[in-house]
């Protein structure tokens, strides 16, 4: 079937903070990442800072506003730090951005060339759900770090040689979940597949979601290429507040719930993430005594997993194996998801249950169920 809206991959996440500096010391020591790139007054740029953050085929770019009156120093003020851009790498961001508004994406930047001496940066962007932008990057005419305006750092030489900053190996996006209101997932589900052409993947109901408080709904929208998944989700009625509704009261309005990051050794990863004092969720152990019988055989001891907290699910093409950060800031807002996939393409459903129990859990010692 033919592509009407070719996406490569998922380029960057530019997640707007409060201090880019601490933020990109945190990336790099607890989870792995290496500093490629900065944009800065020492640059020439007065208003903002980014710092370019890599591991694997994954680049974050962490930006803050250099004073008060910056649309990123609102940005912060009302989401706290947060995901501002998802990009996404395009073979023509002039096509994308004009087949996205003219199927009535708002847009946000016009079509837009820059060039320096490595070549011609090409971009666009058009309104996502709440204040996020989706940005629209063709790179394939450019050779620097990143972008114009941004300086390589002593570590950028490493990627000449090949090495894609194993770090603690987290590969690849996976998946960027969104949160919207009650009432907005089909309305941001028919968005993706309007204005980009994605189709939906699967979706999850209450009858999925079955613990005795969470509530929410959930459908994920994939794009032509199957390599751009976007879950969307929004809270439903329930006897208590939706951890959807709470992550919607604390981020002032929708957005980006979590990255999923690929690694191809979970167990090595997340020991990795551990030991450097990134806080996972827990399952009680008698998720454990049982697992066995519930997903058959898998390559990695049961024992392993449990002392990380490491969940398993199976589905008809194979399993998985998954485990989800707390918050990475103190408004319960954004957090990571490791994902090692092994045939199945899903999205744990199978350990939905026991991980919102523990979310619930989280959500109670904040005051917020
Ligand atoms: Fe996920």
């Amino acid at each position: 079937m033919e592509d009407n809206f070719p996406i490569k991959s998922v380029d960057h996440v530019e997640f707007y903070v409060g201090n880019a500096k601490q933020a990109a010391h945190f990336y790099k020591t607890a989870f792995g990442f290496t500093h490629t790139g900065y944009l800065g007054l020492e640059t020439g740029t007065r208003d903002r800072a980014s710092y370019v953050l890599e591991q694997g085929k994954i680049r974050l770019v962490l930006t803050t506003a250099l004073g008060p009156d910056h649309p990123i120093a609102r940005h912060c003020f009302v989401h706290g730090d947060g995901v501002a851009v998802i990009a996404l790498e395009v073979p023509d961001a002039q096509y994308a951005y004009e087949t996205a508004v003219h199927n009535e994406a708002t847009g946000a930047v016009p079509f837009t060339e820059v060039s320096d001496e490595y070549g011609t940066f090409r971009y666009s962007a058009i309104r996502c759900y709440g204040d996020t932008l989706i940005k629209f990057v063709d790179r394939s005419d450019y050779n620097g770090v990143f972008a114009p305006g941004y300086s390589p750092t002593r570590w950028s030489a490493e990627n000449v040689n090949g090495n894609r900053y194993k770090g603690f190996g987290l590969a690849s996006i996976d998946h960027i979940v969104g949160n919207v209101e009650l009432g907005a997932m089909n309305r941001w589900v028919d968005f993706f597949a309007k204005t980009m052409g994605f189709t939906q993947l699967m979706h999850f109901d209450d009858e999925d979601i079955s613990t005795e408080y969470s509530a929410l709904m959930s459908k994920v929208m994939q794009n032509g290429n199957g390599k751009v998944k976007f879950p969307i989700n929004e809270p439903a009625e329930g006897r208590k507040k939706s951890q959807i509704q709470e992550y919607l009261d604390y981020y002032q309005g929708p957005g980006a719930q979590h990255l999923a990051c690929t690694t191809g050794d979970i167990v090595a990863t997340v020991t990795q993430l551990r030991d450097s004092g990134v806080e996972f969720l827990r399952v009680p152990m008698t998720y454990y005594n049982d697992l066995e019988a519930r997903v058959g055989k898998i390559d990695e001891p049961i024992e392993e997993l449990a002392k990380l907290g490491v969940l398993v699910d199976r589905d008809e093409e194979g399993y998985l194996l998954q485990i989800f950060t707390k918050p990475v800031e103190d408004r319960p807002t954004v957090f990571f998801e490791i994902i090692e996939r092994h045939g199945s393409r899903g999205f744990g459903k199978g350990n939905f249950k026991a991980l919102f129990e523990s979310l619930e859990r989280e959500q109670a010692l904040r005051g917020n169920l």
